[in-house]
């Protein structure tokens, strides 16, 4: 009762998967990044006119690439929010109008859920409570994932996600897009305590820090501030020791919250979540972290990590089979916080 065909296009890729439970029989993810790239960013007209030309192909390539026919498949779902709004519709109608069609259930999906799902298909053995640290282009959260639709944010950003800063950054050092891989790549050769940058602390009217917030301005502006002084000394710029030394920031900065957090609130399982999970560094800093601290951290593989359709089908498959599907009304939404996550099902 828990074979889900699941489409995701809240972005700038286009994913169709079949997922049984945990299993993921098949997953297609097609890039436009190449696209979008000459533009230094997302174009979402553009990304919608990909989407269109793209889904449909990719429904079929899932069917062959997992064996199975339309029979095998007892509900179809798509991510419905928060996205690109036109990006989100290509992939919502694609479901709707197939679930008419085929008669079979529809669920709408928060795409942060499926962040939060990556886990699951990392660990079939899984189950809540537990902690999740979700970074990705849009969101820097710390997520109490309490129940399956149940969660509670503790902590976020005050300003830019922390996919958002290091594409930032990785333009004003010259990098391409998305600027997270590359700063990622480039850092390998560079030393990380070159350059020392504040981490972002978020003040509170007390005068102390909140322990789980994060703020990303400062530092996207002390690392201009830093290439303006270094350009001007006409210095050939450190680029590697630069994009070590803000990574390093970075990742020491939301490690250090992540870890506090699940101290604090007694929970041993923290996951994490979106594209910037993939970031070798703070992988590192979480592993050696939770070694120090007995915590139990789960890393899923870099391709359940970044935006794709099997963590979709995971948390619409979790729903399904607690009976809880979308009712065909359900349009797309910019934002929307994932504590509302639940009110996308009737049952
Ligand atoms: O989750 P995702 O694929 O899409 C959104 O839902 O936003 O995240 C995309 C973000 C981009 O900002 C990209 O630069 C960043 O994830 N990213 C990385 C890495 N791979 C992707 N950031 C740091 N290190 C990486 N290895
Ligand atoms: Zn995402």
């Amino acid at each position: 009762m828990t074979t889900i065909l699941a489409i995701e296009t809240s972005c700038d890729e286009t994913a169709v998967a079949i997922v049984k439970k945990r299993q993921v029989l098949s997953s297609i993810v097609t890039s436009q990044i190449a696209t979008h790239r000459r533009y230094g960013g997302v174009v979402p007209e553009v990304a919608s006119r990909q989407h269109l030309e793209l889904t449909n192909e990719a429904i079929e390539r899932a069917f062959e690439e997992s064996g199975l026919t339309w029979a095998d498949i007892d509900g179809i779902a798509a991510t419905c929010a928060p996205g690109l709004v036109g990006a989100l519709l290509v992939g919502l109608t694609a479901a709707k109008t197939l679930a008419l069609v085929r008669q079979k259930p529809f669920l709408g999906v928060h795409h942060l859920e499926g962040h939060i799902y990556a886990s699951y298909l990392t660990d079939p053995n899984l189950e809540p409570p537990f902690l999740c640290l979700l970074v990705s282009g849009g969101h820097t959260s710390l997520i109490h994932v309490k129940a399956c639709g149940v969660y509670e944010t503790l902590g976020q950003t005050r300003d830019d996600a922390a996919g958002e800063a290091f594409d930032k950054v990785a333009r004003l050092l010259g990098l391409g897009y998305p600027g997270g891989p590359e700063i990622d790549r480039v850092a390998r050769a560079g030393n990380a305590f070159a350059f020392p940058l504040p981490e972002g602390k978020v003040k509170l009217p007390n005068g102390g820090f909140h322990p789980y917030d994060s703020s990303f301005s400062g530092l996207k502006t002390a690392v201009l501030r830093l290439v303006q002084t270094l350009k001007a000394d006409s210095e050939e710029l450190p680029v590697a020791d630069l994009a070590a030394s803000f990574q390093d920031t970075v990742a020491r900065a939301l490690t250090k919250r992540a870890i506090q957090c699940a101290i604090d609130i007694n929970l041993s399982t923290l996951v994490i979540g979106g594209g910037v999970a993939a970031n070798s560094s703070l992988r590192q800093y979480l592993q050696d972290a939770a070694t120090e601290h007995q915590l139990n951290v789960l890393l899923p593989p870099l391709k359940y990590c970044t935006d794709n359709a099997a963590t979709i089908g995971c948390a619409a498959s979790e729903h399904l089979s607690r009976g809880r599907i979308s009712p065909m009304t359900l349009g797309v939404q910019s934002r929307m916080p994932v504590s509302e996550a639940l009110s996308l099902y009737t049952a």
